[in-house]
């Protein structure tokens, strides 16, 4: 699903073919030449145009919808299972790419007659037996089979299909849905999911959205979830383990559904408790929640080292504590709801939801902001928190480092001291609501404070996100 915005943000149209060459560096270059035969003109290019992971995403369609069913074998580890791609092509196309990386592929069609395809690194090249024309909307299945594992990071770190010593904890931030999926994989191109998971009986399979069927038969049990909000690939899971279930529905007409680790329960249970008023306390800054459904999802794998903001339903490595819940929870305004269409934007999710974290300490009688932001300004200036700009952190391998963290959240409490705090409320509150279930960039987020505020914050912008090194006292 591409949001019609998406045409008119600057430097984040999808780029043609010629456009990404240019703009995406010489290995990008060299791939997308090696994959151009002389039809060039009906291939759809290998990547979104994205030049922190160029190969992420793919050129010439839009996903309208996911409908993957997965059957995962906890003793063993494989994976057997089907992904439906509904698709609408952007362009003609005689050949389009889906990003999978990993995994045996048994079998591709389209519009149910078989297709050809081949394995190239991280892309699973189709060949339709006919070219599909532009606007027409197209079915694209994929039967996939093996054992699924994790992806390395450019910064280390391991994202994707994380199998655990009950199941698998699922992250795909920001690589790993072709760990275990095939997928149009950049958050540019949004969709709806149905994803139906059958594990062994005693498992548990949790998704986001709601849970539309739970089946146990011959000793196996099929969880059917269903995401009718459009959703970026990587806030999708489907995590497995031994979990306990709590559902329930909040004052506000929320689902919750929280799948705990038994080993975590004690130490979750006061944090989670907390969920709905944390919603509401948000709702009440934020404007509405802009989902229908909620809850959490606590494991066991610390090796993780992280937790992730997946759509309408956050992913703890263990138990949270009450910061990192209001954190994940700010994300899903601030990176599901309102989406980057660039990696490079990355403090717009980050920036947003450390900020909720001081804004809720300073109003449960905690830290003000201004106290976390004194603390951070007295770094000294060789600290890595100056090291560069949070909205230009140069590489995949920073986006998850202090200055798109720490240094974001400066910028937004620099701006709430510039344009006083009623004003800064309605830019967060509009930001939310303008780019509900689409995307925003950087730009549009400057322009809009400027148009709210009536002040020119160029300025204050350039300085806060946009240098490296430490600003001159404010
Ligand atoms: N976005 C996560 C958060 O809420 C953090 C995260 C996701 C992360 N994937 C990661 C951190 C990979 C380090 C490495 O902050
Ligand atoms: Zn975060």
């Amino acid at each position: 699903m591409t949001p019609a915005r998406r045409q008119t943000a600057p430097g984040t149209a999808v780029l043609s073919r010629k456009a990404v060459a240019a703009a995406v560096p010489v290995a990008l270059a060299a791939v997308l030449a090696a994959t151009t035969p002389a039809s060039a003109g009906t291939v759809g290019a290998a990547g979104a145009g994205d030049p922190y992971f160029p190969l992420q995403g793919n050129g010439g369609y839009d996903v309208r919808h996911y409908d993957l069913r997965l059957g995962y074998d906890t003793s063993t580890g494989r994976l057997t299972a089907r992904a439906v791609l509904s698709a609408l092509a952007t362009r003609r196309l005689g050949r389009f790419d889906l990003d999978l990386s990993g995994l045996k592929v048994t079998g591709v069609s389209v519009d149910h007659a078989k297709a050809s395809f081949r394995r190239r690194g991280q892309e699973l090249v189709v060949t339709p037996r006919h070219a599909l024309h532009a606007g027409r909307r197209f079915q694209v299945t994929v039967d996939y089979q093996g054992k699924p594992g994790p992806v390395t990071d450019p910064d280390g770190s391991t994202d994707g299909w994380i199998p655990t010593d009950d199941g698998a904890f699922v992250a795909n931030e920001p690589q790993g849905a072709m760990t275990w999926f095939p997928a149009n994989s950049h958050p540019l191109d949004k969709a709806l999911y149905d994803i139906t998971i059958t594990v062994p009986e005693g498992r548990t399979a949790v998704s986001g959205g709601v849970l539309v069927s739970r089946r146990t038969r011959g000793g196996h049990t099929t969880f059917h979830w269903r995401q009718s909000a459009p959703t970026a690939a990587y806030l999708v899971t489907a995590t497995i383990g031994r979990f306990k279930v709590e559902r329930y529905t909040t004052p506000d007409g929320l689902e919750v559904y929280n799948a705990v680790d038994p080993r975590e329960a004690a130490a979750a249970a006061p944090v989670l408790r907390k969920l709905p008023s944390v919603l509401a306390w948000e709702s009440a800054r934020f404007g509405p929640y802009p989902f229908r459904a909620a809850g959490a999802v606590v494991d066991r794998a610390p090796q993780v080292g992280y937790a992730l903001e997946t759509q309408t339903r956050p992913l703890y490595d263990r138990a949270p504590d009450l910061a990192t819940l209001v954190h994940e929870s700010a994300h899903q305004w601030f990176g599901d709801s309102v989406t980057l269409t660039r990696w490079q934007d990355i403090w717009l999710n980050e920036g947003f939801a450390t900020y909720a974290e001081w804004l809720y300490s300073e109003q449960h009688g905690g830290r003000t902001a201004q106290q976390a932001f004194d603390a951070l300004y007295a770094r000294p200036a060789g600290d890595d928190l100056w090291a560069y700009p949070p909205a230009n952190p140069g590489s995949g391998a920073r986006l998850f480092d202090t200055p798109v963290y720490a240094r974001g959240a400066m910028a937004l409490q620099r701006l709430r001291v510039t344009v006083g705090d009623a004003t800064f409320l309605r830019v967060l509150r509009t930001w939310a609501q303008d780019h509900r279930h689409g995307h925003g960039t950087t730009d549009q987020f400057i322009r809009l404070s400027e148009r709210l505020s009536g002040k020119k914050l160029d300025r204050l912008f350039h300085t806060w996100i946009g240098t490296a090194g430490k600003p001159a006292k404010p």
